[in-house]
């Protein structure tokens, strides 16, 4: 029988979903959702801030519904506040409105049976303890970078970074201060943001289930028996991995998927791309994409520029309407014969390309995994937040790349990028990169087919959500 069905009746137990409202965070759990609902838990609402709603044209929620909450930025100007305001106003707002919500579907006949929240909201905790729910932290980075605020969280790793290397007990290699996360290096001048990732676990006893987008054997040295609470029930929490969290058309094509690609900042323009690569040899290409989000400065996208027309490769470039202005007078017409700039594209199309050698990344968690999961080799230069750990790992821990070194002024130069280039696609290391992307790429998909590591953590998850 089918989880969830019985006599016609549905059993399914209710999930809310309540992502943060940014695109990286957004798509993990609309995939993860997807997952779910493929498992048999047919009833599934996703809970999204109002001012996000408002903007994010085609909000590609599937079959599931839609509900608001209010972060206190209905009309936007989140930009004009502190970090720390914005956070204080949307515990407040979100709170309120989380409760609001839960209890209409309550009296509606729907009461919700499960909140899985992203730990950025911290606050969605409290409220899914006072309705008695399942509670599942879903975390959207890195295990390595969860683990790292943990210990920061726990004082057992000390702030400001003080060693020239520093060791974490607990599987996380040797790190040095530039390989933490921006907002632990960066600690002295912008602690009250540090502060606010701390909080991310502040009541982290009392989740029930801990959910991390990422896969076991990425991570396993992290995840063997890894537990970010013991709950107050006194059984262990153990984090367990689900992803990655990439659509099932292009990892194991079991769900059946509509070839969506999740919600899309930008408008992709994907077919002049796949023409273009289709016209380059194998391998010969490199990708460039700094995300939805990051902003390098003038010096570092001139720099970029020049390596990139200097190199022998061709290269598709993606660079944001927002940023154009950054790039040298007349590069589009100077470059057009070696190199395509488009203002967003179908990154998962692009990155399956046969003609891609090298994918120059900004090391977003997402972008990570695809990588990854498409074999392509990694030139990283992270800008902030958990970018820096990515590369790091990306580099010295799952071979897939390198991480390019920024200079004294923090500028990574043209001759470094295409030193970093040739590395990854040329000669041997080139080759031994080759090996472990190849590696990669299956240990990703078998993670999430038919009893892979991430498959039964769903499944164990969803036939303990029916039971109870
Ligand atoms: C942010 C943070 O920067 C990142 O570090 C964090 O881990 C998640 O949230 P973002 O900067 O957008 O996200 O980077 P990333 O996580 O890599 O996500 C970018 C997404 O945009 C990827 O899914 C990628 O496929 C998509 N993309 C990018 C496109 O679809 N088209 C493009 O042209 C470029």
């Amino acid at each position: 029988m089918e989880i969830g069905k019985q006599e016609g009746k549905s059993l399914s137990p209710y999930c809310l979903v309540l992502p943060f409202p940014l695109q990286g965070h957004v798509n993990p759990m609309l995939q993860f959702s997807k997952r779910l609902n493929y498992k048999g838990i047919t009833r599934i609402t996703i809970a999204i801030t109002k001012f996000f709603l408002k903007n994010a044209k085609d909000f590609p929620a599937a079959s599931f519904s839609v509900e608001t909450i209010s972060d206190g930025f209905d009309d936007g100007g989140v930009e004009k506040v502190s970090p720390q305001e914005y956070y204080n106003r949307c515990w407040k707002s979100g709170s309120d409105t989380l409760t609001e919500l839960l209890e209409k579907l309550r009296s509606s006949g729907s009461g919700v049976d499960c909140l899985i929240y992203d730990p950025f909201f911290p606050w969605a905790l409290d409220v899914a303890k006072k309705f008695g729910l399942t509670a599942v932290m879903f975390f959207t980075q890195s295990n390595s970078v969860n683990n790292i605020y943990f210990h920061a969280y726990k004082g057992e790793l000390k702030l400001p970074l003080s060693e020239p290397e520093i060791r974490i007990p607990g599987g996380l290699p040797v790190m040095k201060p530039g390989d933490f996360p921006s907002f632990i290096g960066e600690y002295e001048s912008d602690p009250e943001r540090t502060e606010m990732m701390l909080k991310q676990f502040r009541n982290v006893e009392n989740v029930d289930w801990i959910f991390v987008n990422t896969f076991y054997e990425l991570e396993q040295e992290l995840l063997k028996d890894e537990q970010f609470s013991r709950s107050s029930r006194r059984e262990l929490i153990m984090v367990r991995a689900i992803g990655p969290t990439i659509p099932s058309w292009y990892l194991d094509k079991r769900l059946p998927d509509d070839k969506s690609y999740g919600l899309n900042a930008f408008k992709p323009i994907t077919e002049p791309c796949i023409n273009w690569l289709n016209k380059q040899q194998n391998k010969s290409v490199i990708y460039v994409s700094f995300g939805s989000f990051a902003q390098p400065g003038v010096e570092q996208m001139k720099e970029l520029a020049l390596a990139l027309k200097m190199t022998k490769m061709n290269f598709l470039w993606v660079v944001r309407a927002s940023e154009e202005t950054k790039l040298p007078k007349n590069y589009i017409d100077d470059v057009s014969e070696k190199g395509l700039i488009v203002t967003w594209c179908h990154q998962l199309d692009v990155l399956a390309h046969e003609a891609i050698g090298c994918f120059l990344t900004h090391c977003g968690w997402n972008s990570t995994l695809e990588a990854l999961s498409s074999g392509a080799p990694m030139v990283g230069l992270p800008q902030w937040s958990d970018q820096s750990t990515n590369a790091k790992f990306t580099e010295d821990v799952w071979k897939m790349g390198v991480r390019a070194q920024k200079d004294e002024n923090g500028i990574v130069r043209r001759d470094e990028i295409i030193r970093c280039v040739s590395y990854v696609m040329e000669g041997e290391i080139g080759e031994e990169i080759g090996r472990s992307a190849i590696k990669w790429k299956k240990l990703a998909r078998d993670a999430v087919d038919e009893g892979g590591s991430s498959d039964r953590n769903i499944e164990e998850f969803v036939s303990a959500l029916v039971r109870f």
